[in-house]
């Protein structure tokens, strides 16, 4: 299938972290463009292009931009959400680490749509190597006049702060976010107000994930039409990145248009692992409900996915052959959510130690068919009723664990098979 690159065009190019090769490749045209415009023709530009978030929740960014209060005097803030905690998904990584500068740029035109004058990119703590990138990205830029007192001699002020997290998944959550910021303890806020309004120190303030701010550049230059070309539908429009781990021959990070199917997506990296037969895939991190080899034609667009019980999530793609045990592989994401839960409301806090707790007992070769249906008496109650959307994170793997495997984990208890065997994940081969 024959992709014309947007997002990673500079992936793999010799210094494709300068401001002169970003440069080469039409970089900062588009800023210069938007500052042509007014803010409001940016917003409505990046409206008609139908961009939804590519952190999760695939929120419509121009409508989210709209949101924000004019005319008010209180200062205006860009977070850009780089926190990529979500099991699977590192994609954004590739983004901060080859093409830098596509961001700082997507980041200022956002800033000139809303009168934001200051960008923070809140990034993961593990993620070091990224954030010194980003740190001597934003250097080049503030000596080519593209940060600072006067974007591009436009008059705009707009500086660029990059802020590293502690490796807190919940820090991921907008809110949680912006308390982490602020220096608080990293828990989600009520909403609303939405921090659309009432954000970063108590002012206005767009978040957004990075992916979501690198379209924006290709947005601005090449027209909100070109934008909605690309995909399926009017609903899901644009390139996109998927993260694929697991049981496949090359993992690593893809650029397709939106909507490509999963078949189609793991044909491009190459095939499942040794040849080995599909079991199950999470389309899109975590938090997505696991789909079964049979939804293998299924396109990978938000609405897609949504219909057919899952979600694109962050899009990462985790494969899983005929070798695992799905059981298990639900208790390490139960694990992680329990973790992570920040402990603020009692059915998240309680509920994701539960599932971790039954599965375990499961998986270990000690549950009986009465823990199942206990399991499944204990999902529904662990989302929907919380601050945030960690709960129902939580609930998705295990949800569709029960409905998609629920026939096999009880053919496999009555016949006393858990544990089953584990399978090397790599075969090491000539490795000693
Ligand atoms: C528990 C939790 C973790 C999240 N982690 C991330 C993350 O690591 N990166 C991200 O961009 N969005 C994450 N989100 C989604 C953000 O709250 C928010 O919707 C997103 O940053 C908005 O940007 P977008 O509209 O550009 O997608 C998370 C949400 C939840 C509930």
């Amino acid at each position: 299938m024959a992709v014309e690159r947007v997002l990673t065009r500079n992936v793999g190019r010799a210094g494709s972290r300068t401001v002169k090769v970003y440069r080469e490749s039409g970089g900062y045209e588009a800023l210069a463009k938007a500052l042509r415009l007014q803010p409001e023709e940016v917003v409505e530009e990046v409206k008609k292009s139908a961009l939804r978030g590519r952190g999760g929740a695939g929120f419509p960014c121009g409508l989210k931009w709209s949101f924000v209060p004019r005319g008010t005097d209180k200062p205006k803030y860009i977070v850009c959400n780089a926190d990529e905690s979500e099991p699977g998904t590192f994609k954004d990584r590739l983004l901060m680490e080859h093409d830098p500068q596509q961001l700082i740029e997507g980041c200022v035109i956002a800033g000139w749509a809303v009168g934001a004058n200051t960008t923070y990119i809140y990034i993961r703590g593990e993620y070091r190597f990224a954030a010194r990138v980003l740190e001597e990205a934003i250097r080049e830029a503030y000596d080519h006049g593209i940060l600072g007192d006067s974007v591009l001699g436009s008059g705009f002020r707009h500086d660029v702060y990059v802020h590293r997290g502690a490796g807190a998944y919940i820090c991921g959550e907008e809110t949680g976010m912006l308390e982490s910021l602020e220096g608080k303890r990293g828990q989600p806020r009520v909403k609303p107000p939405f921090p659309a309004v009432v954000g970063a120190f108590g002012c206005p303030t767009v978040i957004n994930n990075v992916e979501t701010l690198c379209c924006v550049p290709h947005i601005v230059l090449r027209g909100a039409d070109w934008f909605r070309s690309i995909g399926p539908d009017e609903r899901n429009t644009g390139p996109k990145l998927y993260a694929i781990s697991g049981h496949v021959e090359r993992p690593g990070t893809y650029e397709y248009p939106i909507g490509v199917t999963f078949q189609e997506l793991l044909d491009g990296c190459g095939g499942m692992y040794k040849g080995r037969r599909l079991k199950a895939f999470i389309p899109g991190g975590a938090s997505a409900p696991m789909l079964r080899a049979e939804d293998r034609e299924i396109r990978m667009d938000f609405d897609t996915l949504a219909k057919a019980g899952s979600m694109l999530g962050s899009a990462a793609v985790i494969v899983m052959d005929e070798t695992t045990c799905v059981v298990r592989a639900a208790l390490r994401l139960a694990k992680f959510f329990a973790h992570e839960s920040c402990g603020q409301c009692t059915p998240c806090r309680e509920g994701t130690n539960w599932m971790e707790l039954i599965l375990h007992r499961i998986e270990s070769g000690h549950g009986t068919e009465a823990d199942l249906d206990l399991l499944a008496r204990v999902v529904p109650n662990v989302g929907g009723i919380s601050l945030c959307a960690l709960g129902d994170a939580a609930q998705g793997p295990v949800r569709s664990l029960i409905e998609k495997f629920g026939d096999e984990i009880r053919d496999n208890l009555r016949a006393g098979r858990y544990p089953l065997p584990r399978v090397p994940y790599f075969d090491l081969g000539a490795v000693a």
